[in-house]
């Protein structure tokens, strides 16, 4: 009992002396152990080493693997490749009251999950954002070295011990990498780095010592309560801030489990890591370089090279700056932007013109541009996009002199992000080539030939209503965005009439149709981002851009197709010479129809021409017909008296028959185009239009001069008092025979007017009272006002609704 007790005494007394006295040794052992180990051996023994016997006294683990009983060295890559082995051993659990565990520590089921979370950490343009603190730090490192390199009597001594300002400056690196915490490391004094060097150096030391006692005695000793004290004191410090522990917080706040303990040790991991090796890999870097001068003059070079192409960027960017300077204010004293100045307008900033003076909202933009600043500049005004600059006019003589020449009928630039899309087709050519295919579809829109399409939309219209009276029964209330129905019609009723083809968007899914309703959606994202004012190749290179073009070529494969077929169809039927069914082809030509027989005529269409203006009529002819409508609707929404006066002309047309809107019925539906007309007046489906001006002239006594893009503000137009009193109330009667007489013609234009004005006006109003009829023969709607608040209106290309329509409809038994 007293010897057990007195052996005790004397096991504790040699671990304090160890604690001690036996780091320097040890060192020098562990330098030896390496050299022969790393060393010796491998030269005796080859670069396989197995069967080793070799037991340290002390670190029985020491870069071994044990496997029953033998020390396998493994081929390097084997080992590190190898995902079985990635377990570290007991050697480093002198780590674990400082790591505990963190990802050098981690046990195989948690390191996989704090690897993936750690990685993106380290990402070459997360990477990218460390730079400056790497060369703030390496400024002050020099700082200090040339400092130490003064001797007192002012002259430079020529040897310094480097290491210790390395060590100083990469903890610095450390702590604002992994903490985002800035500690002048090199400058100051810091409690925190002080710790983490005494930490480190107690651990060095027992790795040489009391390694193999475990913690709970170790912290008996008096640099283990040390080594526990200091993990415990800095706990705190680390919550605050950014870069690798926000990237951590951030991930524990998406839901990954860490708890606040892990998280200290994953930063105390990457403390640990990442000064000491940073450090040490310096210092033999410099030592290389000093043994080897031929080499350091060579890194010499590249750096001088480095500096020299980097003034050089400099100095180009610095002329490019001053070029485009010069330029910028060159052109503010030109006297484009001058006579554009004197027109009245917001005040413009530098660069940006009056961009950022525009709200965030689209449908607030159109209230800033048709509303506020009509308001405030009057009924012609100018602003800047950039270096984009528009003339805004919102009353009819102004309007009737732009629309009505034979020379403003270029559009405006703004257009241009449709061209990818409806190349040269009638929207957007222009001079002769607009002239001759202007002239050949004219023709298309012939009374007799529209005749020939009210079958599309009744039998349309009716599945329309179906679909409503489906979608009504499966909602439990009776509310319902009606907007995406109304879009699936009118894209039925254009594909039939433009091209001759039943794609059934209303009954079913088709690729084409997510196509065209998705690049309605990029070319309206464009038109609002910064890739409104890039040219196209440089559009194609960002991930919109891929996008875009690669949806463009479907949609172009896909009319290209239709084209050939029916280009066959039509050579087949005639070759059969049936003149009944090729009766029947000319009773319901679609327009591409009659392009292909003009082509056979003589006229001089390349297929690409054909597919630009098929192409055309399916952007123009769906999007536009499904806003007038869906706002018509909300017209007879919340003006139930006039929904109630609309019903009686439809009972005293059809009476209590089911039988189709014909167009004689269309053309007695006098109090229903009021509505519509209306409705168009309050609501213009295409709120504006651009003519870029390419010749200077006068208007309302300012010159607008060549270059500049005129815009004819429609919805500003057609709310101006003069023309309509109480201009926000929806009266229908203002369009009566009666009532429109002197109003001036162009202080209403929904459809434009003049040469180029909309060629489908007339197909488009009578499919707006094919398809109002049916709806309001077959439901009562209304709107929930006190709900919803009134609808708002988002200036796309189209004017829609901001948030859908969700009407509520009551079917009429
Ligand atoms: C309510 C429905 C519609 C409205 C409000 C409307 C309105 C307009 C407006 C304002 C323009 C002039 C654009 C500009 O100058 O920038 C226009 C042009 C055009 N619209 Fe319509 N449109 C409608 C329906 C249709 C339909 C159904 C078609 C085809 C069947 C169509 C085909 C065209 C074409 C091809 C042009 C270009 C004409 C040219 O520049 O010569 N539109 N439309």
């Amino acid at each position: 009992m007293w010897q057990a007790f007195f052996a005790a005494i004397l096991l504790v007394l040699a671990i304090l002396f160890l604690d001690q006295h036996s780091c320097s040794c040890n060192t020098m052992i562990f330098l030896e152990i390496m050299q022969t180990i790393q060393g010796k051996w491998v030269r005796q023994l080859g670069r396989i080493l197995s069967q080793l016997t070799w037991i340290s006294t002390l670190h029985t683990d020491f870069f071994t693997c044990f496997h029953g009983g033998k020390i396998l060295w493994y081929q390097l890559f084997k080992i590190l490749a190898c995902q079985t082995f990635i377990e570290k051993r007991t050697s480093y659990n002198i780590l674990r009251p400082w790591l505990g565990g963190g990802l050098l520590l981690a046990s195989m089921d948690r390191w996989g999950k704090n690897r993936r979370l750690s990685t993106p950490a380290f990402r070459f343009e997360i990477l990218d954002n460390f730079f400056y603190v790497f060369n703030k730090n390496a400024d002050d490192l020099c700082q200090q070295l040339a400092k130490a390199a003064i001797s007192n009597k002012g002259q430079f001594t020529k040897e310094i011990d480097v290491f210790p300002f390395l060590k100083k400056c990469t903890p610095y690196i450390i702590s604002e990498a992994a903490m985002g915490i800035k500690i002048s490391a090199q400058l100051e004094d810091s409690k925190y780095l002080r710790d983490v060097h005494r930490i480190s150096e107690i651990v060095v030391k027992r790795f040489f010592s009391s390694n193999f006692l475990p913690d709970r005695l170790k912290q008996g000793v008096a640099q283990g309560r040390l080594e526990v004290d200091v993990n415990d004191e800095d706990l705190g410090a680390f919550k605050k801030r950014r870069a690798f522990l926000d990237l951590i917080l951030m991930a524990v706040k998406d839901g990954v489990e860490l708890s606040d303990v892990d998280i200290h040790h994953e930063v105390d991991t990457f403390m640990f890591e990442g000064h000491h090796t940073t450090a040490a890999a310096f210092v033999w870097f410099l030592y290389c370089m000093a043994r080897n001068p031929e080499h350091q003059e060579l890194v010499r070079q590249e750096l001088d090279e480095l500096e020299m192409i980097t003034a050089l960027l400099v100095a180009i960017l610095l002329v490019l700056l001053t070029v485009l300077f010069l330029a910028y204010r060159r052109w503010e004293c030109s006297s484009f932007v001058k006579t554009i100045d004197l027109i009245p307008g917001p005040k413009k900033r530098p660069i940006v013109g009056n961009a950022t003076s525009l709200p965030s909202e689209s449908d607030e933009i159109m209230q800033t541009i048709q509303g506020k600043w009509v308001k405030q500049f009057g009924r012609i005004y100018r602003s800047w996009l950039g270096f984009r600059t528009f003339v805004h006019i919102s009353t009819p003589n102004f309007v009737e002199k732009i629309l009505t020449s034979q020379t403003y009928i270029e559009k405006g630039k703004s257009y241009s992000i449709l061209t990818p899309w409806l190349g040269e087709g009638l929207l957007l050519a222009t001079g002769i080539k607009w002239k001759k295919n202007r002239r050949l579809l004219t023709p298309a829109f012939h009374f007799q030939i529209l005749d020939n399409f009210f079958d599309v939309f009744n039998k349309n219209a009716d599945i329309l209503c179906d679909q409503l009276a489906k979608a009504l029964k499966s909602e439990c209330c009776k509310e319902i965005d009606v907007f995406p129905f109304l879009k699936k019609c009118t894209l039925d009723i254009i594909c039939e009439a433009a091209m001759g083809i039943k794609i059934n968007a209303q009954l079913e899914d088709t690729e084409y149709i997510r196509n065209v309703h998705r690049i309605s959606e990029i070319v309206v994202e464009r038109f609002f981002s910064f890739g409104h004012f890039l040219p196209d190749w440089a559009y194609r290179c960002t991930p919109k851009g891929r996008e875009h073009f690669k949806i463009l070529k479907q949609i172009h494969d896909f009319t290209s197709q239709v084209i050939r077929e029916r280009k066959e169809e039509i050579a087949l039927e005639e070759m059969q010479n049936n003149d009944e069914d090729f009766g029947k082809i000319k009773k319901r030509r679609a327009f591409l129809d009659l392009m292909l027989l003009a082509v056979k005529d003589g006229v001089e269409l390349s297929e690409m021409e054909i597919r630009n203006e098929v192409d055309t009529f399916m952007f123009e002819g769906h999007d536009t017909t499904a806003s007038a409508l869906v706002w018509f609707l909300y017209c007879m929404g919340t003006n139930p008296e006039h929904q109630e006066l609309v019903r009686e002309e439809l009972n005293e047309v059809f009476g209590n028959s089911a039988s189709p809107c014909t167009i004689e019925d269309a053309n007695k539906l006098k109090y229903l185009e009021c509505c519509i007309k209306e409705s168009l007046r309050l609501y213009p489906a295409v709120p504006n239009i651009t003519r870029y001006i390419s010749e200077d002239f006068e208007l309302g006594g300012y010159k607008i001069p060549t270059g500049a893009s005129l815009s004819v503000q429609i919805y500003a137009l057609h709310r101006n008092e003069e023309y309509f009193p109480d201009p926000d109330v929806f009266k229908p009667e203002r369009f009566q025979v009666d009532e429109s007489i002197g109003r001036h013609a162009f202080a209403y234009v929904p459809f434009s007017a003049g040469p180029r004005n909309c060629i489908g006006q007339r197909f488009a109003m009578f499919e707006e009272k094919v398809l109002a009829s049916a709806i309001l023969r077959r439901f009562r709607v209304s709107y929930d006002f006190a709900k919803h608040g009134p609808s708002k209106g988002n200036a796309e290309l189209v004017l829609r609704p901001k948030h859908g329509m969700p009407l509520n409809l009551v079917s009429i038994s």
